[in-house]
Parts: C-alpha cells; sequence; structure tokens
C-alpha cells in the first residue's frame, strides 16, 4: 500500500540513503553512475537515494519505503519492473549462458525482428549504452558520404562528438573535434539551412531527436528529409528516448517520415542493457567496410537479447502502446487541470506528450524555478509518488496509481499554492533543493 494512502504524516527512515550517500561520495565521483540519479538531482535530506528493488510501477527505497515510480529508470522500463514475460525469458537464457565465443543465434533473431518492426531498419547492429550507437551513427555518416560536420540539435551522450561544441562541458574534448560539431535548433529550418551554407559540400549527418517536448511542426521532420536527400547528407533520428514508447516502431513509425539510421537502447529490453544502430542497408554495410573499425565484447550478451525478443513479443500481442498513451493523458490533463484549479497556472505546467512529459516550474520572469520544483518533489516523495518533473508511464501504471498520483499531485499543489501566495517557497523546503538537470546545462528541454 502506498504511504498517501495510509497518512500523510511523512515517517518515512531515510537512514540507509544517508549512509549509502555518504559512503558512495567516498568512492564514486559525484556519488552516482549517472547524471540525473545523483543526489543533486533531488531533494537532499528529504528525497530517498537508493533503491533497492522494484516490481510493475513500484520501488521500495534502500530503507524499505514504497514509491509509485514516475520515470522508470529514465525510460528503460516500458513495460514494468521484472515483468513477468521479461524475467521468465532472462531466466531461461541464463541456463543456457550470457557470452559465447561466437554468435548466437539470439543475434541473428532480434536482428530480423528489429527489421520486422521498424520502419526504416534494413540492417542492424547491436550495443549496450544510447551514447554507443549515437557515437557510431555519426562516425558511419561521416564515413559513408566521407565528409566532417555532423548537424544535431537534442541530446545524444557525453562523448567527444556530442560534448565537443558545448563551451561549458567540452573539458577533456580536443577543441578539434567540436568545430565539427554543428548545432540548430528543433523546428527551426532555418537554423539547419545555415550550417548547410557555412559548410557546402561538408555535411555528414543531421542527427536529431525525432521530437521533443514540443511537437514537431510545419512538417519539420518532412523537411528533414527533404534536406538530407538534396544535400546527400544521413538523416539520423535519435530514438533512445522514442523508440518502443511512441510505438513499437518508434517515433518515424508514429510520425510517418523514416530516417535513413536510427538509434535505440532505452525501452528496448524492459531495463536491460542493450542498443541498436538501424538503417538502410547502403549505409549501414559502411561498418563493415575493410578500412572501418565497430566492435564490442558485450555487444552480443545474450541476456539482454532474450529481454529484447520477449519485450517486443509483449508489444505485438498487447496493447502496451495505447495503455501507455491512456494512462500519460490522464496524468497530462489531471496536472494541467489542478495548475489551473489552484491558480498555478503560470507557476508549473506540463510540456511534452503522453508517452514522455516532463512538469516545468517558472518564476515570475519565466525562468525555471528549481526552489518550486524541489518544493513539489518534497511533498510528492513524502507522500509515496517519486516525481522527478519527468514523466514515463509503463505498461504497469495502473488506474490506482494515476489516482494515487493526481491525488498527490492535488497535495503538492495545494502546499505550493501557499507558499507561493506566501512569496516563502524556499522557507518551506526541508532539504537541500534540487541542482540542474544534465538536459538542463545541456540546454536542451528547457522549463
Ligand atoms: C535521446 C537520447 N540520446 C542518447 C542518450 C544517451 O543514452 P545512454 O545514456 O544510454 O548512453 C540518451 C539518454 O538519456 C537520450 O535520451
Amino acid at each position: 500500500m502506498v504511504r498517501s494512502l495510509q497518512s500523510h504524516t511523512d515517517d518515512r527512515p531515510l537512514k540507509q540513503s544517508r549512509e549509502l550517500t555518504e559512503r558512495a561520495s567516498k568512492v564514486i565521483p559525484g556519488a552516482t553512475q549517472t547524471a540525473s540519479k545523483g543526489p543533486t538531482q533531488f531533494v537532499q535530506g528529504v528525497s530517498p537515494t537508493h533503491i533497492q528493488r522494484a516490481q510493475g510501477s513500484h520501488v521500495w527505497d534502500a530503507d524499505g519505503s514504497e514509491y509509485i515510480d514516475c520515470v522508470m529508470a529514465l525510460g528503460p522500463v516500458l513495460l514494468g519492473h521484472n515483468y513477468p514475460a521479461v524475467t521468465e525469458a532472462v531466466t531461461e537464457q541464463l541456463t543456457d549462458g550470457t557470452m559465447y565465443t561466437m554468435e548466437h543465434p539470439l543475434h541473428v533473431e532480434v536482428a530480423e525482428l528489429l527489421t520486422e518492426v521498424i520502419p526504416c531498419a534494413e540492417m542492424v547492429r547491436f550495443a549496450k549504452n544510447g551514447n554507443d550507437v549515437t557515437t557510431l551513427a555519426a562516425k558511419v555518416a561521416r564515413a559513408h558520404t566521407d565528409r566532417n560536420v555532423i548537424a544535431t540539435q537534442g541530446y545524444h551522450g557525453w562523448t567527444d562528438v556530442w560534448m565537443g561544441d558545448h563551451p561549458n562541458l567540452n573539458r577533456g574534448v580536443p577543441e578539434a573535434v567540436g568545430k565539427h560539431t554543428e548545432r540548430f535548433e528543433y523546428n527551426d529550418i532555418e537554423s539547419l539551412e545555415r550550417i548547410f551554407d557555412e559548410n557546402p559540400g561538408d555535411v555528414a549527418a543531421i542527427v536529431t531527436t525525432p521530437v521533443n517536448l514540443d511537437a514537431p511542426e510545419d512538417d519539420f521532420l518532412e523537411q528533414l528529409r527533404e534536406i538530407a536527400d538534396r544535400e546527400g547528407a544521413v538523416l539520423v533520428f535519435d530514438e533512445i528516448l522514442t523508440g518502443f514508447r511512441f510505438s513499437l516502431g518508434g517515433a518515424q513509425q508514429y510520425f510517418g517520415v523514416e530516417p535513413d539510421l536510427a538509434c535505440f537502447a532505452k525501452g528496448m529490453a524492459n531495463g536491460y542493457p542493450i542498443s541498436a544502430l538501424v538503417g538502410r542497408s547502403d549505409v549501414m554495410s559502411t561498418i563493415s567496410d575493410s578500412d572501418f573499425v565497430y566492435s564490442m565484447t558485450y555487444a552480443g550478451e545474450a541476456l539482454s537479447l532474450a529481454a529484447t525478443k520477449a519485450a517486443i513479443e509483449v508489444q505485438q500481442r498487447e496493447n502496451v502502446h495505447e495503455h501507455i498513451f491512456e494512462q500519460g493523458s490522464k496524468l497530462v490533463e489531471g496536472y494541467d487541470e489542478l495548475a489551473s484549479e489552484y491558480g498555478l497556472e503560470g507557476v508549473t505546467g506540463v510540456n511534452g506528450f503522453s508517452p514522455r512529459f516532463k512538469m516545468w516550474f517558472r518564476d515570475e520572469d519565466g525562468n525555471a524555478d528549481r526552489l518550486a520544483k524541489s518544493l513539489f518533489m518534497q511533498e510528492a516523495h513524502k507522500r509515496g509518488v517519486l516525481f522527478t518533473d519527468g514523466h514515463l508511464p509503463s505498461y504497469s501504471h495502473s488506474d490506482e496509481d494515476v489516482e494515487i498520483m493526481l491525488s498527490v499531485y492535488r497535495d503538492c499543489m495545494e502546499i505550493l499554492a501557499d507558499a507561493v501566495k506566501e512569496d516563502a517557497v524556499e522557507d518551506y523546503l526541508e532539504g537541500e533543493p534540487v541542482g540542474a538537470t544534465l538536459r538542463e546545462r545541456t540546454g536542451e528541454d528547457r522549463s
């Protein structure tokens, strides 16, 4: 039973969270493995820091408190934690081993499966992280076109090609690398055209997230397709967040525009570590050219492939995406209604699509308001909803979960409304406010 239904007094123990964070800070730089999961992303002193176990749409922290999960490990857990069909497939594969000296039949089976379900996929290579395949996509595009410049928008990972051009985030990247990455704005074709004008005959690829928190406008994706064709550049969709989430075939299927290459990771194997670069055969074949190197020891690890196959089969059999859209839209609409009921329309609201949306908090000048976000998060965590602002609903989020989340958000709105009225949001905070997210630091997903 979720805490908010038992009582609204917060008596959660946080002893393990505190001890683990203290130990982590001595042996793990930043006390985290993932920027969005570190202590600074939560209200320090109020939020839990370590999750011990998870089932369906719920998680239990290291002190045993239960929460409804809003972001499902930042997106990978599409069906639900420990989803039976996936766990069974992985358990069965485990008894046959995990890594082999040669290829395993699953390498072929899952590659074939991806070519069946993803519109642009004619060939497939596997990897482990989103970064691996976005970086591979840039390298393949450069090799295929014999050009240098990557025109890009959106977050694609931490590697040199994606961070080299960020003045405050490019420490450790040789200056020369950043010179070949050029940014354009989503929904701003002019900003992309400028890159082609300034780099005639040298733009290898347009690498973009097909959709961000804002919807594509004025046939933006179709225009990208046309420009890539006109210029002989490779169109790459980074579907790491949208793949398997907007539809089984990703956002390219949802919006009906096919890129030349596409990157998949989160959502692919319901939480197991795997990613894939897929795309047109002539472009993908570059990977097997004698002067091109791409190879990873763990790329073909069998548990994650078994998980991928099982997760896709669930999506083929059941109305996974319909459910995710339904639960997401109830939350989006419910949140906006609450914000207006409490007179907080200018203070907080929702951006995005039902399968991926994000709550924004703004101050009087329209800037991101981390204090308001921290207060909302604090009150949600105290009531058993693991709110972070981003929401990635899963197939396991039940109607009851949605009801509880909205009833908790009602409480949070009421408290936030009081605090705003009293001009005392900071005074309501019981811990350290949250810091900037990685996407805020890179300029993506502005609130
Ligand atoms: C759109 C997008 N691309 C790339 C990445 C990087 O993926 P990973 O963290 O698995 O390397 C992410 C991660 O959040 C992402 O959302």
